[in-house]
Order: structure tokens, then sequence, then C-alpha cells
């Protein structure tokens, strides 16, 4: 059980412990007060709400992974697809059956879904005491005063230049060994059928002195793996105010890289239309850049991908493909895939396919269209294909997606990788789990000495179309 700090003022609270809590309440803060945070969505939301962590623990309130034990209870939501905002309800539903029994607890809804619904969020959803949008998340203990007062706390506002440079994101549900670092905010693309742009904004880029500090300071603290995370970090651009030059993505990638040799990096997500050879060449160049790249088609077909305002076509894609294969030759590559976008038709799903059996994806996510209201898809375009379709072109793509993977993986047994361990495998305490470099799932028998955030060569015996398993080969 863990015990709140007014439970400890009372039995073990040292002077230096009383000290903090009269500061922190001359401070007028929530003293002993428990936050509990989930998120949805994608790893940006997950990213955000270490930096909420970091907002709420600097105002004195503590973290809980206990949610009966919370005071305040936030929810990181995403409005990707509706489906990602039917899931949001339904967990609101629960914690209003918790609200019953706990009349002061106080709820939060934070990230994509606050932004879209804005204060129509309080009138569909009475339970929510605070709504706050990607943006305004250091603006969260006014809003928590307010609600504490007894109403409702709103900010939505969507800044040009917010990135969060200067907060230290709070690393609460961390394995210790990979950690996030977010590169840039927003989106300037307008892919029509996507909600990002509206939910987060326009596209800025942090500084990179704070990333560079930031992966410093985590390789000092034990990781061994970072990744940096943008809507497109291909388009990452930062301007020197006082030298005027700009540093682009493949520079970032090369000051990362420098902090040291043991420190792998990752990154996400590329675009198509901007990954530059230049990128490619320094993938290639830094063993501990990670020969893995998620670069989402959507669609192979270049009707689609106009309607979808992708701004690439096929064409475009197998050539950008073409580079990749040729300056990384042990390259892996993921993709997203929307099906059943509107108007499509067997020809476009059959364009689809054959662009994935060109790729060889190792991995693909893969969706149905949902349509999101306020998007330009939604306002031009009509959600015309029937969802019994919709399905069965998602179950044809992802079987082969399955068949692709599976022999990807084959391919690998007898090989030796380089394998980062992240800590137990979920089959059993008496393996460890890691991944290569092209981002695989590897898992081997444990040996003596051998702990998380090492690196060891594991030599691949078996392998499904999820993970290679093998032994080490020291
Ligand atoms: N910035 C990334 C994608 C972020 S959203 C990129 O440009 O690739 C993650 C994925 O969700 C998208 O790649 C897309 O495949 C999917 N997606 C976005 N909007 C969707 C919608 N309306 N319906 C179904 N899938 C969608
Ligand atoms: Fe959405 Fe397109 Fe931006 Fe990705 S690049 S977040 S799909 S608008
Ligand atoms: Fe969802 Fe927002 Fe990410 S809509 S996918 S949480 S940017």
């Amino acid at each position: 059980m863990l015990y709140k700090i007014e439970d400890q003022a009372t039995s073990k609270m040292d002077e230096s412990r009383q000290g903090e809590a009269l500061f922190l309440e001359r401070k007028g803060q929530a003293l002993g007060k428990f936050y509990y945070i989930e998120s949805y969505g994608c790893q940006m939301n997950f990213s955000d709400s270490e930096i909420v962590a970091s907002v709420l623990s600097d105002e004195g309130l503590s973290s809980t992974r206990n949610i009966l034990e919370a005071d305040f209870v936030f929810l990181n939501t995403c409005s990707i697809r509706e489906k990602a905002e039917e899931t949001v309800r339904k967990r609101l539903k629960e914690i209003a059956a918790l609200k019953k029994s706990k009349k002061d607890l106080m709820v939060g809804v934070l990230g994509c879904m606050a932004e879209r619904l804005k204060s129509k969020f309080l009138e569909e959803e009475k339970l929510v005491d605070i709504v706050v949008g990607p943006d305004a998340y250091r603006d969260l203990p006014r809003l928590i005063q307010i609600a504490e007062e007894g109403d409702k706390g709103v900010n939505v506002f969507l800044s040009k230049e917010e990135t969060y440079a200067d907060i230290a994101p709070l690393r609460f549900d961390s394995n210790g060994v990979s950690a996030y670092i977010s590169i840039m905010r927003g989106c300037d693309n307008m892919c029509s059928f996507c909600v990002v742009p509206y939910t987060r904004g326009r596209e800025r880029s942090r500084d990179p002195f704070s990333i560079v500090a930031e992966a410093h300071d985590l390789f000092n603290n034990g990781y061994r793996e970072v990744t940096l995370l943008g809507q497109n970090v291909d388009s990452y651009k930062w301007q020197n105010p006082e030298s005027e030059t700009w540093v682009r993505f493949s520079d970032l990638l090369v000051l990362v890289a420098e902090v040291n040799p043991l420190l792998r990096i990752r990154f996400s997500t590329s675009h198509p239309k901007d990954i530059t050879d230049e990128v490619l060449r320094t993938m290639a160049s830094y063993p501990n850049i990670c020969k893995y790249i998620h670069l989402p088609v959507q669609s192979g077909s270049s009707r689609i991908l106009s309607l979808m305002n992708r701004t690439y076509d096929r064409e475009w894609y197998i050539e950008r493909i073409n580079s990749i294969k040729s300056i990384i030759p042990d390259c892996a590559i993921s993709s997203d895939i929307i099906t059943g976008f509107c108007t499509e038709d067997e020809k476009d799903h059959q364009d689809t396919l054959s662009m994935m059996q060109y790729v060889e994806y190792c991995m693909s996510y893969m969706f149905f269209y949902s349509e999101r209201p306020g998007t330009p898809a939604a306002r031009k375009l009509k959600d015309d294909i029937p969802e019994a379709i919709k399905k069965e072109r998602l179950n044809e793509i992802i079987r082969l997606q399955h068949q692709l993977s599976y022999q990807h993986n084959q391919k690998d047994i007898g090989k030796t990788f380089e394998v980062l361990i992240e800590g137990n495998s979920k089959r059993s305490d008496q393996m460890f789990k890691g991944r290569n470099s092209q981002n695989k799932k590897v898992i081997f028998p444990k040996e003596h000495g051998l702990k998380p955030g090492d690196y060891v060569l594991v030599k691949i015996e078996s392998a499904s179309s999820a993970t290679l398993t093998g032994i080490i080969d020291n």
C-alpha cells in the first residue's frame, strides 16, 4: 500500500519532508493528493502524458498507478478514428461508477479528443471537470484550482510555439531502457482523412539543444534507446537565431547519434514525400541509428493517394523504397494502411496488396476508413464503401501482412543480431525480451550477469510472424 504524504505527516515525515510540505502548502497546492493518467492513441500522446506528469508533480501531486487511490483521473485521449473516441467514452462510464463511491474525485480529459470537442465535452459528459488540449498542459495547475473551487476548467488553446522544451518528462511507466523524446508538435500536412492538424495545430520544431540535453540525461540515467517523435519527423527544421543556420532532421540525427555510440536512436513517423537520401545516408553511417523506418503508404493506388491528399503517388513511393533498399540494404520497413477510403474500388485495393508485396513490409498497422467530422474528406467526399466491403478488404490486407511478416522473420533464422535487452519475456521469467536494430522482438534464455539495458548477440533459431527466438551467441 502506498502512503499519501498526509498519512506520513502524522507518522514518519522527517524534517526536510515537512519543510517541503510547508513550501508546497504555501504555494496553495493540492498537497498529498494523487493523480492517475491513462493514455490512448499514438506515441505522441504517451510522451505528452510524461509532460503532464511532470507539471502535476511540480505542483505537489503524487503519481499513482492504482486508479482506486487517485484524487484526479486524467485520460489522455485520441480522436483518430471513431472507435478511439468510443473507447474513451466507455472508460468514462466506468469512471463515473468510481465517482459514485468517491464524490470528490476529479476527472480530466486531455489530448486530441479534448481539443476536438472542446467545451462540448462538458455538455456531453457531465462527470468531466477539466478539459485540456495538447498545447495547454502548463495551465493544468490553474485549471485544477478552478475545478476544486467547483467550476469547470477548460483550456483548448492551440499554440504556434509551444514545444515543452524546458519541461523534463516524468517517465512514470518506463522500463528504464527506452524512452520517447518529442522533437516537434503539430502537423502542416492536410491528409484529407486526418483529424490531427485540427487537434494538434500547426507544425513546430523543438530546439536541438534541449533535445540533445534530454538524450544525454537519459543516457546518464541508464537508458539505451531513444525514439524521436513527431507526426512528420522529416520536416523537422529549426533555425538558430544567432547564426541563422538551419538544423534539419538529418543534422538532428547526427547530433543525437553522437551523444554516445551505446545509445540507440529510433524515430517515428517518416513521411514518404519528405524522407530524403541524406537522412538515409546518415542512418547508414551510424551503427547506433536503428535500421528501421515506419513509412506509412496508406494506399497503393495513385488515384486514392491523390484523394487522400498525401502529395505523393505510387511511383514516388516505390522510388523512395528503392532508395532505402539501396542505401540501407538491411533496413526493415513498416507501414500504416487505410482500406475502404472514399471511392476505393477493387483495382485500388489490388494496388495496395501489390504495393505490400513489393515493399515486403515487416509489419503494418491496418485500419478501415473512419470518417472524421470536419476533415476535408468528410466535407468533400462521400464515405461510400459499405462497411462489409471495408472489413473484407481489411481482412485480406491483414492476412497478406501476416504472411509477409512471417516470411520476413523466417529469413532471419540463422542470423545473429545485436539485441538490446528490455526485460523479462511475457512467456517466462527465464527468458529475456529485447529488440534488434530492425525493431523485431527477440526472445532468448537468460544468462547469468545480464540485465535490461545490456547489449547481447543473439543467434536466431526460430521465428513466428511476431517474434524471433534465439540463443546468446557471444
Ligand atoms: N503522421 C502519421 C500518421 C498519424 S495517424 C503519418 O502521416 O503517417 C496514424 C495512422 O492512423 C495514419 O497513418 C492512418 O493510417 C490512420 N488514420 C488516420 N486517420 C484515419 C481515419 N480517418 N480512418 C482510418 N485510419 C486513419
Ligand atoms: Fe495526419 Fe497526414 Fe499529418 Fe500524418 S501527415 S498526422 S496522416 S495530416
Ligand atoms: Fe490520436 Fe491525437 Fe495521436 S488523434 S493518433 S492521439 S495525434
